[in-house]
């Protein structure tokens, strides 16, 4: 039985199987095709602790386009936000449905989900990683600006959170180089491996193919919003930060974006074709993960 819990240790074989079959997905949407009826039958739980509108939307849809049907749970309307322990909820959810979707805070509670559970389960976001994320956005930059190996990508911002996180794991997947520019509180958990970091955000910027930002102040962070505001107030991609890197360079922000923040409003309206578009993918690559992990 398959799972994506996180990319870290993931190979780049398994990788693009998942992509191939995002590509598929996105070019016969509409259309009758094996990936339309994967999941006929079937009925994933999506058991959300955290607030979501792509992660939630896509996997939605795309479940029911693959012929399943979702089931969202919102964790403070079940008993698991009232303390009814994750291994006796993956027990109930592993009788009941075919596979999980889960987004929540601690990694740990989603690895043992998956144990106790024993159904196909996804993370759709964790403190630690956001590996649905970062695969769609490899999508993205290889359907915009063709291989990713060997290209630079820098990541400005918060660069210990989870996005960035699953970014460092596709680096070493991928061969593609990683600048981060964050402050030193903010660096990132690893460097080696392509990935570098320098608290001069023009320096990471410098030659970028791809620049990417993510919020400032992540979920379940709030209560130290007033000081990262302060700290990340020089990690803004702006106009002046564009012109650091490449001429052709794309701008790409997970979403949601915090405009005056992370990215100046006037780079985020400039590029939105490009961030939209990236937005969209996620439906295409959530049903490269579902097609993948319900694959023999
Ligand atoms: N980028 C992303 O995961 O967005 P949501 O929080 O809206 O799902
Ligand atoms: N780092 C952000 C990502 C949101 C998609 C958060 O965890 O809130």
């Amino acid at each position: 039985m398959k799972h994506l819990l996180k990319l870290e240790g993931m190979k780049e074989a398994e990788a693009r199987i998942i992509l191939g079959f995002a590509q598929a997905a996105k070019k016969n949407r509409g259309r009758k095709c094996s990936a339309s009826e994967a999941l006929a039958g079937q009925i994933w739980a999506l058991i959300f602790t955290k607030a979501s509108t792509r992660t939630r939307v896509s996997f939605e849809v795309a479940i029911r386009e693959m012929g399943g049907v979702p089931t969202f749970l919102s964790a403070a309307e079940i008993q698991l936000g009232r303390g009814e322990l994750v291994r006796d909820t993956a027990r109930v959810m592993g009788r009941m449905v075919h596979g999980a979707v889960i987004r929540t805070f601690a990694q740990a509670d989603v690895a043992e989900f998956a144990e106790f559970a024993k159904i196909p389960t996804i993370n759709a976001l964790t403190d630690d990683e956001h590996p649905c994320q970062i695969l769609s956005d490899i999508f993205t930059i290889e359907e915009k600006r063709g291989a990713i190996r060997g290209k630079k990508i820098a990541f400005i911002g918060d660069a210990a959170c989870n996005v960035p996180r699953s970014l460092v794991e596709a680096a070493k997947i991928f061969g593609f180089s990683l600048a981060c520019g964050a402050p030193k509180e903010f660096r990132p958990a690893k460097t080696g491996d392509g990935v570098s970091w320098t608290e001069d955000p023009e320096e990471a910027a410098s030659g970028a193919d791809v620049l990417y930002t993510d919020v400032w102040v992540s979920m379940g962070k709030e209560a130290e919003a007033e000081m990262r505001e302060k700290v990340f107030a020089p990690y803004q991609i702006n106009q002046k930060l564009v012109a650091k890197a490449k001429k052709d360079a794309l701008v790409l922000h997970c979403l949601p974006a915090y405009r005056g923040k992370e990215i100046s409003a006037q780079i985020l309206e400039e590029r939105s074709q490009d961030i939209f578009d990236q937005a969209e993918n996620r439906l295409h690559t959530q049903k490269g993960i579902l097609e993948w992990i319900v694959s023999k």
